[in-house]
């Protein structure tokens, strides 16, 4: 079983924003979502753009190279439901937070 680790201070991702963090080989975009945490794998499935710089509005990210937007909370695209980012197990403990990665 995965242990969690922790990516992040709560305080490092500002509401409405997204960042990106790297465990090992994981690149993880971490969003804001007015108080609440949610991680995406970072790489967009269209052409490997950052996905964590990409403007947030809502819980919808749009991919900063092609526009391609995601629903961070189910990493479901917008316009095309069959293309699913994955998302990332997290937790928050205190002011840290914890994502679990699988294999
Ligand atoms: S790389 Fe993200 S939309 Fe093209």
């Amino acid at each position: 079983m995965p242990e969690p680790v922790r990516i992040a201070g709560t305080s490092d991702v500002p509401v409405g924003e997204g960042r990106e963090f790297t465990v090992g080989d994981r690149v993880i975009a971490l969003f804001n979502v007015d108080g609440e945490f949610h991680a995406l794998d970072g790489i967009c499935p269209h052409s490997g753009g950052p996905l964590a710089n990409g403007p947030l509005r809502g819980c919808v990210v749009t991919c900063p190279w092609h526009g391609w937007q995601f629903d961070v909370t189910t990493g479901v695209h917008c316009l095309a439901p069959r293309i699913t980012q994955p998302t990332i197990p997290l937790e928050v403990r205190g002011d840290d937070v914890y994502v679990t990665l699988e294999d």
